[in-house]
């Protein structure tokens, strides 16, 4: 459905009034096309105190895109490596590079804080590395423009090698809704892509609810990473399917992903093993818990959760999900920050949740696969349209970026956790809701 307000303030008139009434100004977010697949400008690599990494980072960021520039006036990304603060003090220093740059940043530019876990041992460490976290959210709150900021962490033993497909996508127009995050690396081997610009290139991805919505956008991205698509949705949904699939050169797999052999049948259409599962089928059925029937609660677990655990087992343990494989699940913020009529929807998505962070280090260590997750906040779909007017505004409008995110947003994100470069990136959920208030 149009934002009408998003259309209202790209208009002269438009920004006057809406500016003099005080209302919020979002501006138009920067996607990624074919014909600009980079940021608009160059990038500016700064340090805070005497990193070890420093060399090494300049020359993983000279891949990601955005050419370095040292004087650049108006950079389009700001990288600030301050993974060697490690006290109160030394946050001087994060302040001292910021402070001076970062009204120069362009609009719909970027900033990356590079950073370490904090530490179990070392509470000042940990303080001075847990402030960053707080910084970060605040600046996705404050730099407008459609700006982002994002704290990365790589972890003792960890790389910027490892860091590379990450600074990548958060250097780039695919992260337009992703702001105020923290992602932590692991320090597993990060894989490698022989074809940037088609990096999935002879890897099978089975996307589940790839009918129409956020699924749809998943199958189209990742087709357009060089992926061969397995779309998969419910068999009363197969015109729209066969449509999709159509499109993507993708085969249409009609089946309920809650039948008790979906699992099997699933195998069974990937006789070379699957590389890329992606669980994106949803569904609400919302009612507050006082109301809400047993079959409304049973049925959202079923879907969002159960058969979730249920497949991903399966194909596990079958051997059906090929070494290097990716599983990416679609939690939500509601699963985060919980709902008002939502018990069991938010309930199905932190289940979601509790599923990556458990499960990705073991699958790793026995299958090879990384299990993450996408926590999409307000996207503009079917499902968030059928939402009340005025519960349909504040959603659009209560995030760091005053409006809501599309399909595409998900979906690169979605991409980024499947890229074979991307083994470092494991038992992470990484939010898609352009810094929303709700559980934030
Ligand atoms: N739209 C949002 O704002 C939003 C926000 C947070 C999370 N999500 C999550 O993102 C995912 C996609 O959401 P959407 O907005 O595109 O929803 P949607 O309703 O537009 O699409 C969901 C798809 O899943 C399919 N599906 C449902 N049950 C299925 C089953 N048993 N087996 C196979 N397919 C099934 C549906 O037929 C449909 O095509 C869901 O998991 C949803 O919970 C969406």
């Amino acid at each position: 459905m149009a934002d009408r307000y998003l259309h209202l303030t790209g208009t002269a008139p438009g920004r006057f009034l809406t500016r003099r009434l005080g209302l919020p100004q979002p501006a138009p977010l920067r996607r990624w096309t074919l014909r600009t697949p980079s940021l608009d400008g160059p990038l500016l690599h700064l340090t805070a105190g005497a990193s070890a990494i420093r060399d090494e980072l300049a020359k993983v960021l000279a891949t990601t895109g955005p050419t370095a520039d040292a004087q650049a006036a108006r950079p389009a990304g700001i990288v600030l490596d301050a993974t060697a603060v490690t006290s109160a003090r030394g946050l001087a220093e994060v302040h001292a590079a910021l402070h001076p740059v970062v009204r120069s940043l362009a609009p719909g530019g970027r900033i990356v804080v590079l950073g370490t876990p904090p530490s179990s041992e070392d509470h000042h460490q940990a303080a001075a590395q847990q402030a960053l976290e707080g910084f970060v959210r605040s600046l996705g709150k404050e730099i407008g423009r459609g700006a982002t900021a994002q704290l990365l962490r790589i972890p003792d033993g960890g790389t910027p090698a490892a860091a590379e497909s990450t600074l990548r996508f958060l250097l780039s127009p695919r992260s337009a809704y992703v702001s105020g995050q923290v992602i932590e690396l692991t320090t597993a081997a990060p894989g490698s892509v022989t074809d940037r610009d088609a990096p999935l290139t002879g890897r099978t991805a089975l996307v589940t609810g790839a009918a129409r919505g956020i699924g749809a956008s998943v199958a189209s991205v990742l087709a357009r990473d060089g992926a061969h698509v397995i779309a998969l949705d419910v068999p009363r949904a197969q015109d729209d399917l066969v449509r999709t699939a159509d499109r993507l050169g993708a085969t249409a797999l009609p089946l309920d992903i809650t039948a008790p052999d979906a699992a099997a049948r699933i195998a069974a259409a990937v006789p070379d093993g699957l590389d890329v599962l992606v669980h994106n089928a949803g569904i609400t059925r919302d009612r507050r818990l006082a109301n809400m029937p047993a079959d409304r609660w049973a049925q959202v677990i079923e879907v969002n959760l159960d058969s979730v655990l249920r497949t991903t087992d399966e194909l596990l343990t079958s051997g059906a999900l090929n070494r290097g494989g990716r599983i990416v699940a679609t939690a939500s913020i509601a699963g985060i920050a919980g709902n008002d009529g939502q018990t069991n929807y938010a309930a199905s998505k932190a289940g979601v949740i509790g599923l990556v962070r458990s499960l990705g280090p073991r699958a790793a260590a026995v299958h090879g696969v990384t299990v993450n997750a996408v926590a999409p906040g307000f996207i503009e779909t079917k499902m968030t349209a059928a939402v009340p007017f005025l519960i349909r505004e504040a959603g659009r409008r209560m995030n760091s970026l005053s409006q809501g995110g599309l399909p595409v947003d998900v979906a690169e994100a979605v991409a980024w956790f499947a890229g074979p470069d991307s083994g470092a990136v494991n038992g992470q959920v990484l939010r898609v809701c352009g810094q929303s208030l709700l559980g934030a």
